[in-house]
Parts: C-alpha cells; structure tokens; sequence
C-alpha cells in the first residue's frame, strides 16, 4: 500500500488500457494523485522524440520536488501493432524493415528511453513498481503458432529490457518491482481486428482491474517477471 504522498504515472494514458487505467488510478486512495501522459497531453510523450520524453521526465521530477510527492508507481501502456506503418505478418516472406523499425521504435526502444528518464525518478527507499506493458505472444517458451514476427521480437526485446532494469532497480533500493504485464486480450484499437476468433475479449476496465490488482500485490521477489493479468507467471 502506497503512502498519502503517492504519485502514480501513467503512459500511453490516451490508448484503451492506458486510459482505463488513469481512471482507476484517479480514484484510487492509494495515489495522492494520478498523472497521465501520452502524445496528446499538454506535456507530450512521443516515443519517436527521445526529448519528449525527457521533457515529460522532468515535469513529474518537478511536480514531485514542488509538491513533496513520491513516484510510487509507473505504469507504461503504450504498444503498437497494426495501423499505417503496416500489419503483423504472417510468414516471413511478409516481413518488411519500415514496419520492423516502427514496432520495435514503440514496443521496445520508446520504453527504454522511458526507463532512461523515469526510473531515475523512483524513491532509492520503500516500495515503488515500475509496470511495463508487455504481451504473452512475446514469450519465447510460449510460442506455438508463430506468426506476428515484428510484434513478438519487440515484446520479448521489452521483456528482457524489463528484467535488465529490474537487477539495477533492485540494487539501488531493494523493495522496488519492476516487471512486464501481460493483459489478456482487451478491446481496445489494437486488438480490435484481431479479435474475432473466439478469443477472450475483455473490457478495458476490467483488464485495468485485473492489473493494478496485479501490480498492488506484488513482492520485490517478484521482480523481473513476466506476470498476466491474474497474477501467474509465465515463461520468458
Ligand atoms: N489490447 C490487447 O488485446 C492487448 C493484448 C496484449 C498486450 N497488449 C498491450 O497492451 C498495451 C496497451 O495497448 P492497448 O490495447 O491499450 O492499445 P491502444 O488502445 O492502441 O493504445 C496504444 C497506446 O500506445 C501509444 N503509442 C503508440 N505509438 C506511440 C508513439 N509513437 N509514442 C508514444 N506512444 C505511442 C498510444 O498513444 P496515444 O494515446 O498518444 O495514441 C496509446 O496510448 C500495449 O503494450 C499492447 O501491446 C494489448
């Protein structure tokens, strides 16, 4: 449990999961407050401009230096996998360099640059987690269909990054958390041309329950992990 000078950061906050998630947060007891940010917010965050990112970075040191609050949870919720710079492949005869470029830009490099600017901001004492939004067709051990090339080497890329993070997290304060999220499939723009195949689609503000739920019971020997939206774990 978060203390009354909590501050909870939300990324990608105008995407479906990052926007349901703010909502929650806003009304959580936990968090003094809840912050959103996305390419739309006044203060921007545009993966494809690493100073956005910086520029945002240091509105939430300000805000926490102005107002005496902590960063006690980030929750990064950005993703992309389908839209103008192209669509998942199929086989490996469809794979293309411009849409590589682009999901590994936002599913793996953007979030890096993220954990360069915001994971310096975590209190060095007590509990504070670091949620990175990540996807179960990103595991290798999972893997049994194949397929969507691009979107799972960006995500198992994002994972490992997470699980980097998490060592040097966990040096520098011992009760941090700092993991990949898998959401299950949720209606969202994402998912939506993808999701008429039987498969579980669940509203966005049920799978941001599920995952702040998550989020609120983890351990820092939990850190480093891959984790779905009902706590278990899955294979890297
Ligand atoms: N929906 C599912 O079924 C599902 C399943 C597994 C994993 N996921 C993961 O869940 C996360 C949230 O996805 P979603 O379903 O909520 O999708 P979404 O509604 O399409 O949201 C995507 C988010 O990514 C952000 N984004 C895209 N390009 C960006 C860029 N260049 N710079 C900064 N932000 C950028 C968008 O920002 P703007 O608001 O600025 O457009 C938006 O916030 C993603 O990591 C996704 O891979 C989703």
């Amino acid at each position: 449990m978060a203390d009354s000078h909590s501050l909870a950061v939300v990324i990608g906050s105008g995407g479906g999961l990052g926007a349901a998630l703010l909502t929650q947060l806003e009304s959580d007891a936990s968090y003094t407050q809840a912050v959103g940010l996305s390419r739309s917010t006044e203060v921007g965050v545009d993966y494809l401009d690493e100073s956005s990112i910086a520029k945002a970075a240091e509105s939430i040191a300000t805000l926490c230096a102005t107002s005496g609050r902590e960063l006690r949870l980030l929750v990064v919720a950005t993703g992309f996998l389908h839209g103008d710079a192209g669509q998942p492949e199929r086989s490996f005869t469809q794979l293309d360099a411009a849409y590589l470029s682009h999901v590994f830009q936002v599913n793996t490099l953007g979030p890096a640059l993220v954990m360069k600017h915001f994971l310096p901001l975590l209190p060095k004492t007590g509990r504070c987690v670091a949620g990175f939004i990540s996807a179960k067709v990103g595991s290798i051990g999972d893997n049994a269909l194949g397929g969507w090339y691009g979107y799972r080497a960006s995500k198992a890329g994002l994972n490992q990054l997470v699980k980097t993070a998490s060592i040097e997290l966990t040096r520098r304060n011992k009760d941090s958390i700092c993991v990949s999220l898998h959401p299950g499939t949720v209606a969202t723009a994402l998912s939506e041309p993808f999701a008429k195949t039987g498969l579980n689609v669940r509203p966005a503000s049920e799978a941001a329950a599920d995952l702040l739920g998550v989020l609120d019971g983890l351990n820092p020997a939990d850190t480093g992990c891959l984790i779905d939206y009902q706590g278990q774990k899955l294979p890297f």
